[in-house]
């Protein structure tokens, strides 16, 4: 008799920790398959796409950016320098969002559902090299997980980079062949989260645009969905550098990777360094602005600036001076060719990282238009998830020495004293291709 008193109010405790459960799971799992980290929110908001982008000087700056689902009206970022996790209440410094608005959709073409967002874009400055930041964005009431990043050192080469690009997905399904339209590009980017894990050295992910077919949030959200999948298991986010291709376009691209001045800089600018390090730094160009012009006068600068001051300098760009599959004779790859690779031949580029095509490649060292081991090795050309084209490997500059073909991929730049080891890892997170370069400061 006693037992059947106690029985019921324990079966009506089961059954409310049951549905308690079961609403933690349905909110951190997506509609499009998979589950990606943990949302805190409160009755009308949510936070979510937490990232962090990098500019010129990652050893004290990072934006960073996210989004929320409503309006709301405080947006901050709380952080703290520790090398351990610490507790909410020891998020002691706070920086107010710089720059919030409501995301453009267009109802009309929104098939994949994706919801209303709100972006917010705040800056971490004067922040320390070499150090570990946790940090959580708020919006209102609803927070995120709490999440790190390492800032870049002051000096030295002890550290690794990832590069890749066009991760794009959608357009028309049958040109693909019926495939998924998100799988190659969560594969990849849980690879990177492994790749991070097992090397903790991994400081910075350099994205070679085509981010999605177009930059409209119906793309967008999505990428940003697929995009946690590279978060770690400790909840380590990887810094973005990012760069703008062709399929980035819209006013989703400026409202969403907003760089600071960068962003507006000659309108459209998205050119820039980044000091890894005093000796490595990194020119991104942009490919669908003026090649000539402003930018040709500030990469000739850069470049005059760069070239005796690191042991490192590296360019990359979206469209290809050297394609491995569209036609060398196009307009827009002479171009490139006409205006800019003579000026990072004359300055003794380390190596350029260039999209666009998906392919993988690596051209022979390229001087003058001729094979040249004086010259610049060209890597690409885009494999973050986006179908893979036929590559040509016939043409001059992948003959004795170089690679063209079709492979998900993603590289990897480690540098040892005055050389630097570059693999190409794949979908399957074996090494595709590997070779050595050596400093040419
Ligand atoms: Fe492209
Ligand atoms: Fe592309």
């Amino acid at each position: 008799m006693i037992n059947r008193i106690y029985k019921i109010p324990f079966l009506f405790f089961l059954t409310q920790l049951c549905l308690f459960f079961c609403f933690i799971s349905c909110e951190s799992s997506t509609e499009n398959g998979g589950s990606v980290k943990s949302r805190v929110q409160s009755d009308d908001m949510k936070v979510m796409h937490t990232r962090v982008i990098w500019t010129n000087e990652p050893s004290n700056h990072a934006i960073i950016s996210w989004t929320s689902s409503d309006q709301g009206g405080r947006h901050l970022v709380q952080y703290v320098q520790s090398d351990q996790k610490p507790s909410e209440s020891a998020l002691r410094e706070s920086v107010q969002s710089m720059r919030d608005g409501k995301i453009s959709i267009d109802e009309s073409k929104n098939q994949l559902n994706s919801e209303q967002g709100y972006f917010h874009h705040a800056e971490m400055v004067n922040l320390d090299p070499d150090s570990k930041y946790y940090f959580r964005v708020c919006s209102d009431d609803a927070c995120s997980d709490i999440y790190w990043f390492r800032t870049a050192p002051l000096s030295g080469t002890d550290f690794s980079l990832l590069f890749g690009g066009d991760s794009r997905i959608g357009g028309n399904e049958v040109e693909y062949g019926h495939k998924s339209r998100h799988t190659e590009r969560q594969i990849m980017n849980k690879n990177i989260a492994t790749l991070v894990e097992k090397d903790p050295s991994i400081l910075a992910f350099v994205h070679g645009a085509d981010f999605c077919s177009n930059a409209e949030w119906r793309y967008l959200y999505w990428w940003f969905e697929d995009y946690e999948y590279t978060i770690t298991s400790d909840n380590r986010i990887l810094p973005l550098i990012i760069s703008r291709g062709n399929h980035d376009m819209e006013i989703g691209f400026v409202e969403n990777f907003w760089l600071g001045d960068i962003s507006y800089k000659n309108s459209d600018g998205y050119y820039f360094n980044t000091e890894f390090s005093s000796d490595v730094n990194l020119i991104t160009l942009n490919t669908e602005t003026s090649l000539t012009g402003d930018q040709r006068k500030w990469l000739e600068n850069e470049l005059k600036r760069s070239r005796p001051q690191y042991k490192w300098l590296f360019v990359q760009y979206h469209k290809p001076a050297w394609p491995a599959t569209k036609p060398f004779e196009r307009e827009d790859f002479a171009r490139i060719r006409k205006h800019w690779i003579p000026l990072l031949e004359e300055y003794d580029v380390d190596l350029v990282v260039e999209s666009d095509g998906h392919t993988l490649k690596r051209t022979v060292p390229i001087l003058n238009n001729k094979k040249d081991d004086k010259g610049i090795i060209y890597i690409g050309e885009g494999g973050l998830g986006v179908p893979q084209r036929k590559a040509d490997p016939a043409r001059w500059y992948f003959k004795d020495g170089g690679l063209a073909t079709s492979a998900h991929h993603v590289w990897k730049m480690t540098f040892k004293n005055n050389s630097a080891q570059v693999s190409a890892i794949g979908i399957d997170r074996n090494i595709l291709d590997q070779f050595t370069i050596r400093s040419k400061q």
